[in-house]
């Protein structure tokens, strides 16, 4: 399967341990960060996955101010737990970028969860690439063009897979149209988590 220039996807990069530990420490983010569920910006309509973050900022949004990053948790008003070593280690690893990532976006669908077709666009530094990170269930993956008509792919992303949205594929359109339920062993209680590394400032 060809993929647009500079989207990547690297099959099972993470063994079993490595995701057991990334997990564990997504737990620790959670707990001081809780889950909370996003509306989108206008409409206020839900969406179906929920989120939090770690790192110095967050990606965040709401019906009256819609898209953003921010220092705080929008619940608790705490600033964001800190970015996990593993993450900080992967970034420097795959991501080919000299700055640390500043967001990691934790997004936790349940079984029957999708995201719609987006671009991510809201970072003030497009050179850096998005890395993302799946864990627990499968997923089917769309990507598409610059162009939110243009055609796209599907493919499934399982859990330890990594995908860098990167260069000239920075700003594909892409989402998850489904999840397969009990296609993976990590989470008790199934569903999947995504998590997304970002820079946002230049
Ligand atoms: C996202 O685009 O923020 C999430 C992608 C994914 O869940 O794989
Ligand atoms: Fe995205």
């Amino acid at each position: 399967m060809l993929l647009p220039n500079g989207i990547r996807h690297l099959p099972g990069y993470l063994d079993r341990p490595a995701q057991e530990a990334l997990v564990e420490a997504i737990r620790a983010v959670v707990a001081e960060a809780p889950l909370f569920t996003p509306v989108m910006p206008g409409t206020g309509k839900e969406m179906s996955v929920r989120m939090t973050n770690c790192g110095s900022l967050g990606w965040v949004t709401d019906k009256q101010h819609g898209y953003r990053y921010q220092p705080t948790h929008p619940v608790t008003g705490r600033p964001w737990p800190a970015m996990p070593a593993q993450l900080l280690d992967l970034w420097r690893d795959i991501a080919g970028y000299e700055t640390p990532p500043e967001a990691c976006l934790v997004n936790f669908y349940s079984d029957d969860a999708r995201m719609g077709l987006h671009q991510d666009r809201d970072e003030q530094d497009l050179k850096a690439p998005v890395l993302s990170i799946s864990l627990g269930n499968t997923c089917l993956f769309r990507v598409g063009g610059l162009n939110r008509n243009d055609r796209t792919l599907s493919f499934k992303l399982s859990s330890g897979d990594i995908v860098i949205l990167g260069g000239e594929g920075r700003l594909c359109f892409h989402g998850v149209e489904r999840i397969y339920p009990a296609t993976s062993t990590l989470l008790k209680n199934g569903g999947r988590i995504n998590l997304t590394l970002r820079r946002v400032q230049p």
